[in-house]
């Protein structure tokens, strides 16, 4: 079974309407659904970007016309397809992944989906592997261990270019993100990123409640001026 906390689902409309858009937006897609079915059977923490929100990184990453793409948080790749598929054609993503376990899950997936040529996963801590990266990205996921998003954040903009997207999950955590009184170390986290990003002159920045199959929760989103 997975380590993952109970999704809470306060309205049943919620799954109720991603279910409806998936089913009328969504085309079949097996590289996707074998992906999740590979994570599910190795038990990785069933905590990827839902169907939509792949979709949603996927066109936002496209307005960039992406030549690369940095992910930090692979897992077993699911948001990483979604977001290799909106390169440019000779494009390239890195995703840096600290588990082993989830990095070769991911590869799986990836190479199944047939975008392995252009996908690099760097296994380790991604505040380690950061300095050696060369910039510039045109498009950037922040998904990884939250109390280190304000770094991943800095790092972002240092690697960017002007006009380049940056967005960062689980920004809202079930509202503990507003709440003075959250212990919630995900939720400090998010607040001590947000705090810092609202004060630096280089990004423009607003953060997006979400909710779904995956609860309540949020993305940021931010461009470098
Ligand atoms: N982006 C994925 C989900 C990522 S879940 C998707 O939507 O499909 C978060 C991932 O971050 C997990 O695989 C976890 O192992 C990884 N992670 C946690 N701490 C990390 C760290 N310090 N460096 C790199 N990856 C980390
Ligand atoms: C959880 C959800 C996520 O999207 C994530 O990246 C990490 C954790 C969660 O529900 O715990
Ligand atoms: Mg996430």
């Amino acid at each position: 079974m997975s380590s993952a906390p109970a999704k809470q689902i306060d309205d049943p409309r919620w799954p109720r309407v991603d279910e409806y858009a998936a089913r009328t937006l969504l085309k079949g897609d097996p590289a996707l659904d074998a992906a999740i079915a590979a994570s599910d059977a190795a038990r990785l923490p069933p905590i990827n970007v839902t169907p939509l929100q792949g979709a949603f990184l996927h066109v936002l990453a496209r307005t960039t016309s992406p030549r690369a793409i940095l992910e930090i948080g692979t897992l077993g790749g699911y948001s990483t397809i979604w977001l290799a598929r909106a390169l440019e054609p000779g494009g390239r993503l890195v995703t840096l992944e600290y588990e082993r376990t989830h990095a070769d899950v991911a590869r799986a997936n990836i190479d199944r989906a047939g975008v392995g040529d252009r996908v690099e996963i760097k296994v380790g801590k991604a505040i380690d592997a950061l300095p050696s990266l060369a910039g510039p990205y045109d498009f950037v996921f922040i998904d990884a261990d939250k109390p280190t998003t304000k770094e991943y954040f800095e790092w972002a903009v240092k690697l960017a270019r002007p006009g380049t997207v940056i967005v960062v999950d689980n920004v809202v955590r079930e509202g503990a993100i507003a709440d003075e009184n959250t212990k919630e170390e995900g939720a400090l986290g998010m607040r001590r990123f947000l705090e810092a990003a609202g004060r630096d002159a280089r990004v423009t920045i607003s953060v997006l409640q979400t909710v779904g199959a995956k609860g309540y929760d949020g993305f940021a989103v931010a461009i470098v001026r």
